[in-house]
């Protein structure tokens, strides 16, 4: 990646809608506990929309958070990527419809589907056009609503996922700051692991995917655990090894939130003191494509990521999908 034009990121916004499902709600729902779901994943509570809410709802809301710090019009954004699971509908695209809903006029963008890998993905997507000079302002959103494709009577997967959003807005940086490096790697041997099945050209929708619960997320919780924990640490290690650094020289560690005991494990891999991680998970469950920008929202807030900070983001999701980005916070 060239050491002289990068990409930097100039504002970031997040929303997670009103309603909060609590674990003592599971509770009344499932055969569980507080105490289990606490314990086996670090979540307290989750957001969840309304119904008729979609994912471009979420998307515009946390898009115009961040126009707003940057103080730029909807219009000044040249390309639009949308990182979700979850699209309004299989077409046309969140990003068409994210884009109506901003005006942003003139615009281009796509969706990019990689599950909780993929706001790492289409950071790097993004960072791709300014590089290359082909664009001075790109928005990157990452943006699910996991709780349409959430079975509410299975207890191993509803606890699990919440519905947010965040957005970045990626600018040329000039000083070396912004987006350092990446590695990135798909696997597709797990795709059995985690999927929702139905609805898609494989098996289309009928009254027997309804039946058979093929609309919903199916997983394999222990070998997503097991795989997360291996390449969450060794994906972070080789990004790290490339760039002539060790964790130690990491100021703020910023990993997908899906599950508070694979974030312990990799930066107990790693070295990296608890200040330095970044969990949110307990307020708002795993939300895929929202995780990072909304982790980096709470490290913000926390006080604990500021301008210069070296940052390590790090992801593993349905795929497999893993990734992880080196890069000097800017805001
Ligand atoms: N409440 C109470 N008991 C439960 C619940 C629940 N919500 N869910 C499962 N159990 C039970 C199981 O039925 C099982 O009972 P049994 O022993 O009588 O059969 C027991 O708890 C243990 O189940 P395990 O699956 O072994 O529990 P584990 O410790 O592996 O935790 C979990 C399950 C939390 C799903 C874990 O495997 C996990 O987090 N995996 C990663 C999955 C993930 O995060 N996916 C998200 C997307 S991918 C990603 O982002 C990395």
């Amino acid at each position: 990646m060239s050491q002289h034009l990068r990409a930097k990121i100039t504002a970031l916004g997040t929303y997670v809608p009103p309603r909060v499902l609590t674990n003592h709600d599971f509770e009344k729902m499932v055969d569980t506990s507080d105490e289990w779901i606490l314990t086996r994943t670090g979540i307290r509570e989750r957001h969840v929309v309304d119904k008729g809410v979609g994912t471009s709802d979420l998307a515009a809301e946390a898009a115009k958070c961040a126009l707003a710090e940057r103080g730029i019009g909807a219009g000044e954004i040249e390309a639009l990527l949308v990182a979700t699971v979850t699209p309004d509908m299989l077409f046309p695209s969140t990003a068409c419809l994210v884009q109506h809903k901003l005006g942003a006029k003139g615009t281009w963008g796509f969706d990019l589907s990689a599950a909780c890998s993929a706001f790492v993905y289409a950071l790097q997507a993004g960072a791709q056009f300014i590089i290359s000079g082909a664009h001075k302002k790109v928005m990157v959103i990452g943006s699910d609503v996991m709780s349409s494709i959430l079975d509410y009577t299975d207890r191993s997967t509803c606890i699990l996922f919440g519905d947010g959003a965040g957005a970045v807005i990626l600018e040329p940086s000039e000083d070396g700051n912004g987006i350092i490096d990446f590695e990135h790697e798909i696997d597709g041997s797990g795709a059995c692991s985690l999927y929702m099945p139905g609805g898609g050209s494989l098996h289309p929708s009928t009254h027997e995917t309804v039946e058979r619960k093929m609309h919903f997320v199916h997983q394999d919780g222990q070998a997503v655990f097991k795989y997360a924990v291996r390449k969450m640490g060794e994906v972070c290690e080789t990004l790290l090894s490339r760039n002539g650094m060790t964790a130690g020289d990491i100021d703020c560690f910023i990993p997908h939130q899906a599950n508070q005991r694979i974030i312990k494990a990799t930066a107990d891999r790693l070295g990296l003191k608890p200040e330095k991680v970044i969990i949110n998970i307990d307020r708002y469950g795993n939300t895929t494509a929202g995780t990072i920008p909304l982790a980096m929202q709470t490290a913000r807030e926390e006080g604990r990521l500021k301008k210069g900070d070296l940052v390590l983001l790090a992801s593993v999701g349905a795929g497999f999908t893993v990734g992880a980005a080196l890069l000097r916070w800017t805001l």
